[in-house]
């Protein structure tokens, strides 16, 4: 073998100040041309096996055997690891003399076969890894590619009716079919059912109605409005073979099955697949869960679709299924959802988008927005508005898993040393360790005394959240056990005995959601545990639903990607066996990605009933299409580096696009020790994550706030600018119940027509407002961001920031948060106090940011914080040249405390105004100061029940 081209000289010259471990130097064994000899190989559709003999082995040597295949739609490299460390890897090699010799190979090929494979060798060298990177030896394999398409000829219209509206087509098989993975399905049935003017339905079903579908209570599929005369979209078909076709009025195409090169349609009864052409380098966003850049990359995309119990891993499916994408073209944006639940592969490659579904229908929809905002809102009139939270859930969350969080002692030890820096704190949780043997619905004997701790927090207006997970152990004398098997509500095998599995409590039967006893047994369960831990909301864990065991199960001829890399998992990789049934005759096979959103239905239900006039906070790690509309969102176990700080940003503004804007990431990270530099910039960012938790693995060091000094000074000047902002947090999370819009949003929302602006994912804004900038690497003292058109203020100095969109380096030292306010704008603001419940009962202040023009506007939402459906207030203000007019959109709520202060951002007179009026009456103890063009009003008290002019002179 020899050098490859890929290494830098500086590793070229470490080979030779390394010492020697064998008889050979690294550089003279990378360059031997026969270090690997006598490769032989054999293989099938699954396998492929060989043997190859090393010439000699230095210590710490791997030798990796690489495969490549290319489909037409996109590249694969799967890996064939063997590491002398580490036998776990899927590919194993093994060798008798264990130093040099005779070795022998084996590990699953992805679906797509293999065409060729590659053997190199890779040296760890004091944590360096030098690798032989020379493509050009590998070894063909003749007919182990792809399985070929040629004839897949796709479906014909044969019939065509229109009713209502609805257009159905019905199409039958071209030829014999291609079998690519399973049989065809000989008749489909295609309906086109305009679902509102901004939104059409294209659905492809077997004719016979025999496949599952995603039942309506479980996921919405909508109706339609009646008649609709102006629509947004028109969609057109071709007969043979069947392609459809959706575009604007403009002729602008969005989603088109015609793509060169491609099969029409394959509908098989495993194996789904259609492509649609996009653009050159399109702008998707969407397409998870997943750890990536919020932007997919156009080119290399392929997220798969399989609920999975796995920390923030890149290039990997998640917790959650959302096939569903916002396309950002030109400054407008549509979307396509694909509500099937069923395992899939989604890939984008240059100009087109394959899915590849393992079973269910093809039920499209597509919405043309042009706005973001209008584009969200329509996906979340099908699949459901987020909940609306209530108000304690923006305050500040502490959490830990093991170590002092084992005993109410410890965990009160905590909060108290929170308190003593001066942190604010709303919520206190409660980790698997508050559980007896990890028993969900127990109390275990460290949380002795914990009920009246929860009633101590309830007097200091905190709150209690435990988690909750699915698996019930089958104990005796433990009753949601024997409850349930009275109710019947555990999963079954076909044969009728229960499905077992592993998790925290170790051997676990699982609910059953279809089941019709599942909703009693879960709020008796959830009842009675609320007599012994009174808590004030539920986090549903584990809802994948995790198992540690991988039982055997039904796995389809199309292995769809789970757990990346193509590492073959299978689907039932640590999670229940695909054969096993659910009441209704759905398969988990086929719900498998519904667990955690039917789990948080249930939930939200049992919660309601517990307390119907409450709205219900729900922290789930699984999520579905529509799950905003029952739950949160946190996103699971991520790592305490500055990659997952990095990574929380695109997975908190992709939950928007999913209909979950109340979502969060574990600040300080939830895996591994965190230094205190990176836990100061997660302080800083985590503070306006919309939910906002810190929270602590099992293993790791601690990390609360008053651990390390800069990281109390960062945390306290952060959390306190989102106390401040309460009231604008809380508007916001009242408008996205509402319209669905995003509470935590990218950059181009709001100036979707600025390019420079499709890319960015290291800021976000929270409302059209707060622009926020954090430091997302070690070592900085600046940071460089993104500033939109407009004026942005410094919400510390209240200086115009950017008057003109462009980049812009700031100082960002190391207790210093970047938060710049949008001129244009008006934020309701209170004075905060150490919890939401304190702070909402503070005098209000406004901070005005003016635009160009000098204007600015704004909203205040006020409530009870907590009730559902409650009265409310809305106030609204608009200020330009010396007014500031108050008006009461709507007053159903009497709002307590008084307008005191107004800040004025911008304001562009030399001399400070005299006199202040309101209603036209001078207001005598007002007092006016102004500098740096910030003016500031004080002494106010105005009522903002009623309108008010407020006016200087
Ligand atoms: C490897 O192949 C060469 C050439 O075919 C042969 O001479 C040699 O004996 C083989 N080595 C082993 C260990 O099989
Ligand atoms: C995939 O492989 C094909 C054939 O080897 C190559 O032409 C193409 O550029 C590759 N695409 C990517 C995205 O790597
Ligand atoms: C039912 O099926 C499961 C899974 O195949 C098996 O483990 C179990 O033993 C079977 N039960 C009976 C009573 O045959
Ligand atoms: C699962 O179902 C498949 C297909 O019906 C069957 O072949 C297999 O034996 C089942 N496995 C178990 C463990 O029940
Ligand atoms: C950190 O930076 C901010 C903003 O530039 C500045 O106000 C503050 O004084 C700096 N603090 C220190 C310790 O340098």
């Amino acid at each position: 073998m020899s050098i490859g081209g890929g290494r830098t000289k500086t590793l070229l010259l470490s080979f030779f100040l390394l010492s020697c471990l064998c008889d050979k130097s690294h550089g003279q064994y990378f360059n031997d041309e026969s270090a690997i000899q006598n490769v032989t190989y054999s293989y099938d559709d699954y396998y492929l096996r060989g043997s190859l003999m090393i010439k000699s082995f230095p210590n710490n040597m791997n030798a990796y055997i690489y495969y490549a295949t290319h489909d037409g739609v996109w590249n694969m490299t799967g890996k064939i690891p063997y590491c002398r460390t580490m036998m776990a890897a899927h590919w194993k090699m093994q060798n008798p003399e264990n130093a040099y010799g005779n070795w022998s190979f084996e590990g699953p090929i992805s679906p797509y076969g293999i065409s060729k494979f590659y053997v190199y060798l890779q040296l760890v060298e004091s944590g360096v890894t030098y690798t032989d990177d020379n493509d050009s030896q590998y070894y063909e394999v003749p007919n182990g590619g792809p399985r070929s398409t040629a004839n897949c000829d796709g479906y014909d219209v044969v019939g065509t009716s229109v009713a209502k509206g609805v257009t159905k087509l019905s199409l039958a098989l071209n030829g014999a079919g291609c079998a690519l993975y399973s049989p065809d399905v000989k008749y489909l049935t295609v309906s086109i059912v305009p679902y509102s003017k901004d939104m059409v339905r294209i659905k492809i079903a077997d004719t016979a109605n025999n496949r599952w579908q995603i039942p309506a209570s479980i996921v919405p599929e909508g109706s339609t409005e009646g008649t609709i005369t102006t629509k947004s979209y028109t969609v057109s078909y071709k007969t043979s073979p069947f392609t459809f076709k959706v575009s604007r009025p403009s002729g602008e195409v969005l989603f088109d099955t015609g793509v060169s090169g491609h099969p029409s349609l394959i509908f098989e009864e495993e194996y789904l697949e259609i492509s649609s052409t996009l653009p050159a380098n399109a702008n998707i966003y969407g397409l998870g869960d997943m750890a990536d850049t919020f932007r997919r990359s156009p080119d290399t995309t392929l997220q798969t679709f399989w609920a999975l119990d796995r920390g923030t891993k890149r290039l990997n499916n998640a917790y959650g299924s959302h096939p569903v994408y916002f396309e950002l073209r030109n400054g407008k944006v549509h979307g396509v959802f694909l509500r099937n639940s069923n395992g899939m592969d989604v890939a984008l490659v240059s100009g087109k988008i394959t899915y590849r579904v393992i079973g269910g229908v093809l039920d499209f929809y597509v919405f043309t927005g042009p706005t973001p905002a209008a584009a969200l809102d329509q996906y979340t009139s099908l699949i459901g508005k987020p909940a609306f939270v209530p108000l304690w859930s923006l305050g500040f969350h502490q959490c830990r898993w093991g170590q002092t969080w084992t005993t109410t002692a410890g965990i009160k030890a905590t909060i108290e040393s929170l308190k003593e820096i001066g942190m604010y704190v709303d919520t206190v949780w409660a980790d698997i360790d508050h559980m007896d043997a990890y028993k969900a619905f127990t109390l275990g004997s460290g949380f002795a005394g914990w009920n009246d701790y929860v009633a101590t927090l309830h007097e200091e207006h905190m709150h209690h959240v435990p988690i909750l997970d699915p698996g019930i152990p089958p104990v005796d004398n433990y009753s949601p056990y024997q409850d349930g098997v009275s109710s019947d509500i555990f999963l079954k095998w076909p044969n009728g005995t229960e499905f077992l599995g592993k998790v925290w409590p170790g051997t676990t039967a699982f609910p059953d959601w279809f089941h019709p006893q599942a909703n009693g047994w879960w709020t008796k369960q959830i009842t009675e545990f609320h007599g012994i831990n009174a808590f004030d909301g539920l986090w549903i864990d584990m809802n994948e639903a995790a198992n540690f065991l991988i039982p055997p199960g039904y796995e389809p001829a199309y292995h769809i990607n789970n757990d990346g890399a193509w590492e073959m998992r299978g689907l039932n990789y640590r999670t229940i066996s695909t054969n096993v049934t659910h009441y209704s005759g759905a398969t988990e096979y086929d719900a498998h990605n519904l667990y955690g959103h039917y789990e948080a239905i249930h939930t939200r239900s049992a919660l309601s009933s517990l307390n119907p006039a409450k709205r219900t906070f729900i922290l789930t790690r699984s999520s579905y299409p529509g799950t905003g509309h029952y739950a949160q969102k946190w996103n699971g176990d991520n790592a305490a580096t500055w990659e997952d700080l990095y990574l929380s940003i695109p997975q908190i503004m992709s939950n928007q696009l999913f209909g979950i804007p109340m979502v969060g990431s574990d600040i300080c990270g939830f895996g591994g020790d965190s230094s205190e530099e990176l836990c100061n910039r997660w302080a800083q960012l985590g503070a306006f994550y919309p939910f906002s938790r810190h929270h602590r693995a099992e293993n790791s060091h601690d990390t609360f706030f008053f651990v390390w000094e800069t990281v109390t000074e960062s945390a306290l000047k952060a959390y306190k600018i989102r106390y401040t902002l309460l009231p604008y947090i809380y508007g916001l999370m009242q408008e996205a119940s509402k319209t669905g819009n995003a509470v935590a949003r990218p950059l181009w929302w709001d100036n979707a027509k600025d390019t420079k602006t499709y890319g960015i994912d290291t800021q976000f804004t929270l409302g059209n407002g707060l622009l926020v900038t954090p430091v997302l690497t070690p070592g900085a003292t600046t940071v460089t961001g993104y500033f939109p058109d407009g004026i942005w203020y410094d919400w510390y100095t209240g200086k115009a920031a950017s008057t003109s969109a462009g980049y812009k380096t700031l100082d960002a030292n190391l207790t210093h948060i970047n938060v710049h306010v949008k001129g244009g704008v008006i934020m309701p603001a209170q004075y905060p106090a150490k919890t939401t419940y304190e702070t909402v009962r503070n005098n209000y202040f406004l901070i005005a940011a003016l635009d160009k023009y000098g204007q600015s506007t704004g909203s205040l939402y006020v409530d009870d914080g907590e009730s559902v459906d409650a009265q409310y207030s809305q106030v609204k203000f608009g200020l330009g040249g010396n007014t500031l007019a108050i008006g009461t959109g709507w007053n159903k709520y009497r709002i307590t405390p008084k307008l005191d202060t107004v800040k004025v951002l911008g304001y562009s007179s030399r001399s400070a105004p005299r006199r202040v009026y309101v209603n036209g009456r001078r207001v005598s103890g007002a007092q006016v100061e102004l500098s740096q063009k910030v003016l500031i009003i004080t002494g106010l008290a105005i009522d903002l029940n009623s309108k008010s002019v407020l006016q200087w002179k």
